[in-house]
């Protein structure tokens, strides 16, 4: 007698084996069956395991696996097929039912305050007006009357393209491109980013947002400028806001003002947010200087206008208590998504 056992890879007939697990897993109506006819094919003890277990040459080894993963792939689509069948006899498929719900995020604070005022002005008449950021210091400083000497130019502050093209430092020079491109009567708001070279901290970003107005018309003056701004703040911060005027200087604007709003959150009586003071300091305004209006080619004897400018950072940040700029870069979720 031979000490070495009789492999018994001949004695499985591999094809007819292959036909009767194949059959059996097809005709298995229910999970229990299923589960029979797996212990019986692939079980431990099942003839293939059992053959695997003695198999001494590759080739015959490579062929039992190869078999073995078709009968487990095909266990595996039965015991699918079977628990696809279970669940739509006891759920019917509704279409009608709500999917899985997608969470959805919010528009930035920015953005959200952005629309508010676009909103605000497009319901007084007011056109949105967009600018560009890459400008010409042609429109973003001399048509706007800003002389040659002024420290704003200096490359320390305004990030400059190349000599004649920088990035906005306000969005002022949209009222240029608007009133270059057609004549008056003209009510326009421009909303967007601009760019100073602003050492970032709690309170400043080289990258802040504006609000620009516009109106050209005849007849404007500084009490329709008053009133303008009263309508806009008390449909931003809601309640009856009231608007301080006080003496400032722009080059594009003669006179020139300075406003402050009554604290939205005190209501003039003083609190934190206000410092105590009762008011909260705006923007700049005034009434259109008249060397502006030659700039673009309007008569300044025929036509009249105001313009004002605003900050949009400040203002989102008070309003929600967001205590320092820089957060509305970092985009940490648990932060925006307070809004
Ligand atoms: N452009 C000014 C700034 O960035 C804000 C401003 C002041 C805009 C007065 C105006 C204005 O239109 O009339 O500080």
């Amino acid at each position: 007698m031979s000490s070495e056992k009789p492999t018994t890879v001949a004695a499985v007939d591999a094809e007819a084996l292959e036909r009767e697990a194949l059959a059996a897993v097809a005709r298995a109506a229910t999970a229990d069956k299923l589960d029979e006819a797996r212990v019986r094919y692939l079980g431990r003890r099942s003839e293939l395991k059992l053959a695997l277990r003695e198999v001494r040459d590759r080739e015959s080894g490579a062929a039992l696996n190869a078999l073995r993963d078709r009968l487990e792939h095909a266990v595996e689509d039965k015991q699918a097929e079977l628990a696809a069948a279970a669940g739509a006899e006891t759920e019917p498929f509704d279409p009608t039912l709500p999917g899985a719900e997608i969470p959805r995020g919010a528009l930035h604070l920015i953005t959200q305050l952005r629309r508010r005022i676009e909103d605000v002005f497009v319901g007084m008449g007011y056109e949105v007006y967009d600018g560009r950021e890459v400008e010409t210091v042609w429109h973003n400083f001399d048509a706007l009357n800003q002389p040659e000497a002024h420290p704003t130019r200096d490359p320390q502050d305004t990030f400059y393209v190349d000599d004649q093209t920088l990035l906005r430092t306000h969005t002022s020079p949209s009222q240029i491109h608007a009133m270059m491109a057609k004549e008056p009567p003209i009510y326009l708001v421009s909303l967007g980013r601009c760019y100073r070279r602003d050492p970032i901290d709690p309170t400043h970003t080289p990258i802040f947002h504006q609000v620009e107005g516009l109106a050209v018309d005849r007849n404007i003056t500084l009490a329709d400028l008053r009133g303008t701004i009263e309508q806009f703040a008390s449909a931003i911060f809601g309640g009856r806001r009231q608007v301080r005027m006080r003496t400032g200087f722009f080059p594009f604007t003669e006179p020139s003002v300075e406003f402050d709003l009554t604290c939205y959150m005190c209501d003039g009586a003083g609190c934190p947010v206000c410092k105590r003071s009762g008011w909260i300091e705006m923007g700049g305004a005034g009434e259109v200087d008249p060397n502006v209006f030659v700039n673009v080619g309007y008569d300044p004897e025929a036509w009249q206008g105001f313009a004002f400018g605003l900050g949009l950072d400040r203002i989102a940040a008070s309003r929600h208590g967001v205590p320092d700029l820089r957060m509305f870069w970092e985009n940490d979720i648990r932060v925006l998504e307070q809004f």
